[in-house]
């Protein structure tokens, strides 16, 4: 017999969708029921509710575009789609990179000469008035930012992008909305059912969780709770003081989420990154982050998605320890998100250069698990946060020694421009700045940081995952310190690595006589190199080999591919032999080779010989 919320579900949609959601209502319905009667089961109404939720679901798969449900059929075809080695991200502000979302689409032959197959755009909805953490503090689901546009041209967007075969990525930021988002400001206004999609505590309820808690920006918004005395009590909010928790406990809050994130869907969006999804669950005594209600959370997520957008992926912005992040993948029973953020192996490459020495990327690759089917990480070198180093802090054995490497980026102790975030141990500033291309003035000092930015890039390229590029870095775009003379910003030194596009670089990106065109030319010729290596798609094993010098990082890739990177000043000869290949090599400093793993050819040469 037909459970009631598959009828509900079906009840709303035409027939000719019937037969595909009942097939994958069937193969996901276990793992929903399962994980929401965990979560609210003990609630009153709860079955009704989620009979409720169905409808809601099915009337949103009945208003899906028939294109986008074109895509979903050849997706669920192809689950893997996105793990190939000719995907390639680009992460970028809509107004930094186009002005706005008709610039940014105007940009895409920029994304297409780089081979970008997806474009994350970082928030874009209607941010809260006023200063909104770079559009973290969403004041509407429905609506695009007016200086950005509209949700026509998010549509437009959308399907041009995927004209040139690049898939939308948007934030979806699920941890907390602004505190004028309607919901916060009906909770303010004594509404008792939109105050319950807080966490509104008294003052010792609130120093109890304190305890435990960490800080995400312990010098510009200390604490993790705000005195709001329309609430008449402290509400969470673990960034900034205008971003409030929602209430994971309360199933509206799911519900509400859930299918804002579906409409959004709707729209085109083809990649969901869900927001600090390390936060979503609180309890007493611990840090609040990675608990097991996050992960059942993300798994009922997924599985509405796998019913009514399996085109969509979800990826995981969880910046926690190495251990931590595999579990954002799920199980094979109950997947999460398709895609997880892998932040200490981006730590742990720029921690090397620090160091000169690649164990620390040694520690990680050793500590990462081989990836789920259809999953893959995302690997990348800069993105618009800082760089946290405490989280390699079980890798590294002491925060001294991460201090050490802090104060290399942070105060001008060797050729790095960053500059100091979070109390010191974490840093700001672009690829280029940090490679030593900002502080470089002769020409040996110039091509060893063009060395140093490839080295980290061709880290993210062949690791295996989803590499994303950060705006700016293909140009070696330098800091941009004119955040300090605005008042919104000055206090949040991440805006250091959100220039506007520059358009005088990117006009230079083919003279291979400036530090930009032989960066651009640089990074194009690894992503060439990598879209012809089937061995670098992101399932295949990755092994961290052993390395006679510290310096030198081996990573095996399936049966074909070496990738050796040299990450100190010293020029290294490498044994092949010793790494199952023949003859030997010598790698200047910050050099990197593509070698086929058993000839020891360079897998380069071979490319230019085919080409
Ligand atoms: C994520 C974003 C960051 C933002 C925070 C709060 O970590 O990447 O920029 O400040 O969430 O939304």
């Amino acid at each position: 017999m037909m459970s009631t919320s598959l009828r509900r579900l079906l009840d709303a949609l035409p027939a000719h969708q019937h037969a595909a959601a009942q097939q994958r209502f069937a193969r996901r319905q276990a793992v929903l029921g399962d994980r929401l009667q965990r979560l609210y089961g003990h609630l009153p109404g709860h079955a009704a509710w989620f009979d409720g939720l169905m409808a809601e679901v099915g009337q949103l798969m009945a208003a899906r575009p028939a294109t986008l449900q074109a895509l979903d059929a050849t997706r669920e075809d192809r689950p893997d789609w996105f793990c190939s080695p000719d995907m390639l991200g680009y992460s970028a502000y809509a107004d930094r990179f186009g002005g706005n979302l008709r610039g940014a689409a105007a940009r895409i032959p920029h994304l297409r000469e780089l081979g970008v197959t997806y474009l994350h755009l970082l928030p874009f909805l209607r941010p809260r008035a006023g200063e909104s953490d770079g559009g973290f503090a969403v004041a509407s689901f429905d609506e695009v930012d007016p200086r950005l546009g509209s949700m026509a041209d998010l549509e437009d967007l959308t399907a041009r992008l995927r004209e040139a075969g690049i898939s939308l990525c948007a934030d979806m930021i699920l941890n907390h909305v602004a505190d004028d988002h309607p919901w916060a400001q009906g909770a303010a206004a004594g509404d008792p059912g939109l105050r319950d999609f807080f966490h509104v505590l008294d003052r010792d309820a609130a120093a109890a969780y304190e305890r435990t808690l960490g800080q995400v920006f312990p010098e510009a918004a200390p604490g993790n709770f705000t005195h709001v005395p329309a609430m008449g009590g402290w509400v969470w909010s673990t960034f900034y003081p205008f971003q409030w928790d929602l209430n994971y406990a309360n199933p509206a809050v799911f519900a509400a989420v859930a299918t804002a994130m579906l409409r959004l869907a709707n729209r085109g969006i083809e990649v969901f990154r869900l927001d600090s999804t390390a936060f979503l669950w609180k309890r007493l005594g611990t840090d609040c982050m990675n608990q097991p209600e996050a992960h059942l959370l993300l798994q009922a997520l997924r599985a509405l998605v796998d019913i009514a957008a399996p085109g969509v992926l979800l990826k995981a912005e969880a910046i926690v320890p190495t251990r931590e992040l595999p579990g954002y993948f799920g199980s094979a029973d109950a997947p999460e998100c398709h895609l997880a953020y892998h932040s200490t192996l981006m730590t742990a490459g720029w921690a090397a250069l620090a160091e000169q020495d690649a164990s620390l990327v040694r520690a990680v690759a050793a500590a990462t698990p081989p990836l789920p089917p259809g999953a893959s990480w995302l690997t990348y070198v800069r993105c618009h946060d800082d760089i946290g180093w405490k989280h390699l802090l079980a890798e590294a054995g002491s925060l001294e020694r991460l201090a050490g490497v802090a104060h290399f980026y942070n105060d001008g102790a060797g050729y790095a421009d960053g500059v100091g975030f979070q109390g010191g141990l974490a840093t700001n500033g672009t690829a280029a700045a940090l490679s030593g291309l900002e502080a470089a003035t002769s020409d040996q000092a110039i091509e060893l940081a063009l060395r140093r930015l490839l080295l980290v890039h061709g880290l993210a390229l062949c690791f295996g995952g989803l590499p994303v590029l950060y705006m700016g870095d293909e140009l070696a775009m330098p800091n941009d310190h004119a955040y300090r003379d605005d008042p919104a910003r000055a206090h949040d030194s991440r805006w250091i690595q959100r220039a506007p596009f520059d358009e005088a670089r990117a006009a230079q990106r083919h003279d291979l006589a400036s530090p930009t065109g032989r960066a651009h030319a640089g990074l194009r010729r690894l992503i060439r190199l990598r879209r012809q290596l089937p061995d670098l798609a992101a399932g295949v094993p990755c092994t961290a080999l052993d390395a006679a010098d510290p310096a030198l990082l081996a990573l095996a890739r399936g049966e074909h591919v070496l990738a050796l990177f040299n990450f100190s000043a010293r020029t290294l000869v490498v044994d092949l032999q010793a790494l199952g290949g023949a003859g030997t090599l010598a790698l200047e400093p910050w050099d990197q080779a593509w070698l086929d793993r058993r000839s020891g050819r360079h897998l380069g040469d071979t490319m230019e010989e085919a080409r």
